[in-house]
């Protein structure tokens, strides 16, 4: 934990507490709304009894459970103990089993125009294919799977068969360098990568193999094969014995393949995410839980009506919206969904619109750093579709501001589709706060209500819950269905990072404030985990790679505000001695090094030079002090500086 642990309550979040306009959902909404008002009641009588019945009605047990929550090991927990139950049975087989073979299960669109669609029994197949091929390559249960792949239709493919056959998917996301792409592998130990020649952006082709070839260039990795769907067409190095095509493997499989049931607990996928620290945490989650509360959410806070919605959540597969609301609660729950592969400005800015305009999405679920993205393109590019399909929005990665909020509902929602403004994180599989959209009265900025079921709460530094109208940190007081079980490998790692500062309760690293009706405020994180475009990424993790380049002698980076991505990366460096500063140069390879080291997302915004850093007597760098400069206010009290005089050096240094 830094210094920065105090949640901020500056001026911007007095105006977001002002804020009171309300939108009750309208009375045809609500005679339709899939979520009763009679959850609540009941998750509060007998929390693990209402998930008990959730469980039971949203997945197909291959056995059922005697209890459904094991807490004796606190703080991991055990959901639906002594049942079995096959993730890619429930999201696949069963529909089709139960006639609805023929509904679509996917629109994929890809970024240069080409579309295909796959309907529960298609996708069915390709997922008894897969978990063949993966078979036929030695894959077994408890397997880890590496998966570098783009948003198309194979990866959620390979997600199934994994979890059809048992095996643990660790989906690495296609914009992390090859560097971070081994330090993956390694960690989960996988035996199996699944990658493609590439994917496009922009209308340009941009290459995935040879960050793995080049991931797997040294030895002494675990890998035995890579298997390479051919997407984009462009020419690949091929390691003969090692790598095999998609179209070769899964193309030649059998189509027949009986699904295993797994226990409740057997883990289903790992998930590397940001830490407070460098290494990435591998969070780790299982099956019956997870499936449980992922279904559950998607189906009432998304007011989800199988039959007749097309549902579209943008997230690509890399991170764990992906996981939670593309591949597995959307199936599970029978959906029709969208899958994009591109960028939104490609071939122009439009192009989400004529998406929803032409399979007539009616939900959609995406990021506030996409909305005011086309908020500052204009109005005027929806306004061109037709969008009066859509009936429902969501929200998800970060706070979401009021004016942002207003100009989604009005540009895209018609002034009429709720809101859902979902909290939650790869820790928490599944959402955790938000209003159910047929019977909360929504607020612009809050996520308002936990999920029933949940018991969220705001404490103070001691761990007293605060009262109405008061800030703290939010945590969570009671075990919930699709929490993370551990951290790959790390089990005190685990309890260190989330049930080591209050005890009892799970610390989820967030400030929040409660406003006079009790409802949910989020401020963004306390530690030192920035949020840049909904992506998480940790200081430190981005510290120790400019470190580790050899001009460079010290480094802090601090996440600024940002009007469009929420948080923008800005390093301040200390040169070497003798190393000379070749301005933009110096900027240019820096940054560089930190896209190879981690990944382009990871690219800081701005390096700036400094002779010094702020540093407290006890040598703690005070990253407050930096960030008042890189968003460029006066850095206020410096006296417990160890040299008072650095900031000024460092003012005065900028102006240059
Ligand atoms: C932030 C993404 C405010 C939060 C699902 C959390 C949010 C982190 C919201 C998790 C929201 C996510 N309002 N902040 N609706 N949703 N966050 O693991 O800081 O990539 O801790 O999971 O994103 O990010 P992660």
């Amino acid at each position: 934990m830094s210094e920065e642990t105090a949640p901020a309550a500056g001026d911007a979040l007095e105006n977001l507490l002002q804020e009171n306009r309300r939108f009750a959902p309208s009375p045809e909404f609500a005679a339709q709304s899939v979520a009763q008002a009679g959850l609540y009641a009941e998750a509060a009588q007998d929390r693990p009894a209402f998930w008990a019945r959730q469980a039971r009605e949203l997945l197909s047990w291959d056995k059922d459970f005697e209890t459904a929550l094991d807490w004796s090991e606190a703080p991991v927990a055990k959901w639906f103990v002594g049942g079995q139950v096959n993730a890619a049975y429930n999201a696949l087989d069963r529909h089709v089993e139960n006639g609805l073979g023929d509904r679509v299960a996917i629109h994929f669109e890809g970024e240069p125009g080409d579309s295909r669609s796959y309907t529960y029994a298609q996708l069915t197949q390709e997922v008894k294919k897969a978990a063949n091929a993966f078979e036929s390559l030695g894959v077994r249960k408890g397997d880890r799977v590496a998966v570098y792949l783009p948003m198309i239709p194979e990866a959620v493919i390979t997600l199934l068969a994994c979890a059809r056959i048992g095996a643990i998917h660790s989906v690495v996301f296609g914009g992390f360098s090859a560097d971070a792409l081994r330090s993956r592998i390694d960690d989960a130990e996988a035996k199996l990568v699944v990658t493609a020649d590439g994917t496009y952006r922009r209308g340009k082709p941009s290459p995935l193999k040879p960050a793995v070839d080049e991931a797997l260039s040294a030895e002494g990795h675990t890998v035995q094969n890579v298997v390479v769907v051919k997407r984009n067409g462009e020419a690949v190095s091929w390691t003969e014995g090692r790598d095999q095509w998609w179209d070769d493997t899964v193309g030649a499989a059998s189509a027949e393949h009986t699904p295993v049931p797994h226990d409740s607990e057997h883990p289903l996928f790992i998930l590397y995410t940001s830490g407070t620290t460098g290494k990435p945490k591998g969070i780790l989650h299982t099956t019956g839980g997870y499936l449980t509360q992922a279904a559950f959410t998607h189906r009432n806070i998304f007011d989800l009506h199988p039959e007749t919605d097309v549902y579209w959540c943008t997230a690509d597969v890399g991170w764990v919206t992906g996981h939670s609301y593309v591949t597995y609660a959307p199936l599970i729950n029978g959906a029709t969904q969208v899958m994009y592969e591109g960028t939104p400005d490609s071939p122009h800015q439009g192009r989400w619109w004529e998406i929803v305009q032409k399979y007539k999405v009616s939900i959609l679920y995406t990021a506030p750093t996409a909305i005011r993205t086309f908020m500052k393109w204009g109005r005027e590019i929806p306004e061109k579709y037709d969008l009066s399909s859509i009936r429902l929005l969501g929200s998800v990665g970060e706070p979401i501001n009021p004016e942002a909020w207003m100009w989604y509902r009005e540009v895209i929602g018609g002034n009429k589709a709720p809101i859902v403004d979902t909290w939650w994180q790869t820790e928490t599989g599944a959402i955790m706060i938000s209003p159910l959209p047929g019977l909360t009265a929504t607020k612009p900025g809050s996520a308002q209500v936990p999920v029933p079921g949940i018991a969220v709460d705001v404490v103070d530094e001691m761990g007293e819950s605060v009262p109405d109208g008061h800030g703290g940190f939010l945590v969570i007081r009671e075990p919930w269905p699709a929490m993370l079980r551990g951290i790959w490998g790390d089990p005190e790692r685990y309890k260190d990072t989330y049930w080591s500062r209050f005890d009892t309760m799970y610390f989820a690293g967030d400030g929040a404030k409660k406003d006079d009706d009790g409802d949910v405020w989020l401020l963004g994180r306390v530690d030192d985990v920035m949020n840049v475009s909904g992506h998480r990424l940790s200081t430190t993790e981005i510290e120790s790679a400019l470190v580790s380049h050899p001009s460079v002698a010290e480094a802090a980076v601090v996440g600024a505000n940002d009007e469009t991505t929420g948080q923008a990366v800005v390093a301040f460096v200390i040169l070497r001695e003798g190393v000379e500063n070749n301005g933009d140069a110096t900027v240019q390879e820096l940054r560089n090094h930190v896209g190879k080291e981690i990944g382009p997302i990871a690219k800081p915004k701005n390096v700036l030079v400094v002779p010094e850093l702020p540093k407290t007597r006890s040598g703690k760098i005070m990253r407050r002090l930096l960030k008042d400069v890189a968003e460029g206010r006066d850095p206020g009290d410096a006296t417990t500086l160890a040299d008072p005089t650095v900031m000024q050096q460092i003012a005065a240094d900028l102006r240059k």
